[in-house]
């Protein structure tokens, strides 16, 4: 199969449109990463999504709609709070988990009674899911495991040959995935941090929790119990810039190519070793880290992740995706 990449025009949206029909899958733009799509109605059609990825069967996907969508088809009954989520954050970065109506395909949920539902902002997800006019089910853009895309280009080095269609979109502005909300209890609950933070979740809703999975237990969100986000090269995690240095060091000896990964203010402090720049603001960081690992385990043998001095905000995702990319340890 050849794989097609197109700008958001009439006729690739036809094609795309065409395809999403005969039950195939198709990528495209939205404004967190790209997404992998496909008819949410169609047992087939979702079964594709998983073993394209190579994604674990009981990792549930994302359902994505338009503006337009009537909501009440897909769902059975929202908290109060969750509309006046609905009403600040979408269209945007928030994904709400629901009790299903069970309407969609099973395996979209992966035998949970529960249904996640995002309606993304970008224009270019509003033109595919308004020309479809179905509920898209729709994971990151990526190999099971490997860094989440955000350019049209990243979804061709994962899926060329594999997938007929990519809906470009440009670069994707906001760089980590949505943030994934349980709104299903009496106050929401973040399963996954993301672009919309907690605080902006609880000057809403009153309230916001975030989910920790109890040792033993099934974590609420399956997808955050799996390595994740990991480039293709090795990789260390460094609390300073001094450590970081040691292991660049040790690298550079063995006639390896070490890399290191921070954020801007501490450039200065390497000494002219090679590095990529995160930049200095949490929105910056979340926008610039997935192109960066990609781009780093391009060269190098082994990438250096320092942990970023900057906090609060989106920093709680970025430090979230930057700990699972580089294996660092949770606890801190
Ligand atoms: O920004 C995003 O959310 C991107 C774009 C493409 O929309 N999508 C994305 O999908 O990141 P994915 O499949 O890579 O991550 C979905 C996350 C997983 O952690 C999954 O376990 C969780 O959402 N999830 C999906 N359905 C759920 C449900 N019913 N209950 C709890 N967690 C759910
Ligand atoms: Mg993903």
């Amino acid at each position: 199969m050849t794989t097609e990449i197109l700008g958001v025009n009439e006729e690739s949206l036809r094609k795309a449109r065409e395809y999403i029909e005969a039950g195939e899958v198709v990528a495209f733009h939205t404004e967190t990463v790209y997404g992998l799509g496909a008819n949410a109605f169609s047992d087939d059609a979702v079964r594709k999504i998983f073993a394209l990825k190579g994604r674990p069967s009981d990792n549930p996907l994302i359902v994505h709609v338009h503006t337009g969508y009537d909501l009440s088809r897909l769902i059975d009954g929202e908290p109060p709070y969750a509309k006046a989520l609905r009403r600040a954050f979408l269209p945007g970065p928030l994904t709400m988990v629901y009790p299903s109506a069970g309407k969609v395909s099973e395996y979209v949920s992966c035998g949970l009674r529960t249904l996640a539902v995002r309606v993304p902002s970008s224009p270019a997800a509003q033109a595919f899911l308004r020309e479809t006019d179905l509920p898209i089910a729709a994971p990151s853009a990526n190999l099971s495991k490997h860094v989440s895309p955000v350019t049209a280009r990243h979804v061709y080095d994962d899926f060329n040959g594999l997938i007929p269609l990519i809906l470009d979109g440009g670069d994707c502005t906001g760089g980590i995935e949505s943030t994934v909300l349980d709104c299903t209890g009496n106050v929401p609950q973040i399963l996954r941090e993301g672009l919309v933070t907690r605080e902006q979740i609880a000057a809403v809703a009153g309230d916001c929790g975030v989910y920790v999975p109890q040792q033993g237990e099934r974590p609420k969100s399956p997808g955050m119990a799996y390595k994740h986000y990991s480039p293709r090269c090795r990789t260390a995690w460094a609390k300073s810039a001094e450590e970081a240095l040691l292991l660049y060091q040790n690298e550079d000896m063995g006639c390896g190519k070490p890399l290191i990964l921070c954020e801007s203010g501490v450039i200065g402090e390497l000494h002219g070793a090679n590095a990529l720049d995160l930049g200095a603001s949490g929105e910056e960081m979340a926008r610039r880290l997935y192109a960066l690992l990609r781009q780093g385990e391009k060269t190098a043998t082994l990438l250096i992740g320092i942990e970023p001095r900057e906090r609060g905000g989106v920093m709680a995702g970025v430090m979230n995706r930057m700990l699972r990319a580089f294996g660092g340890n949770h606890e801190t």
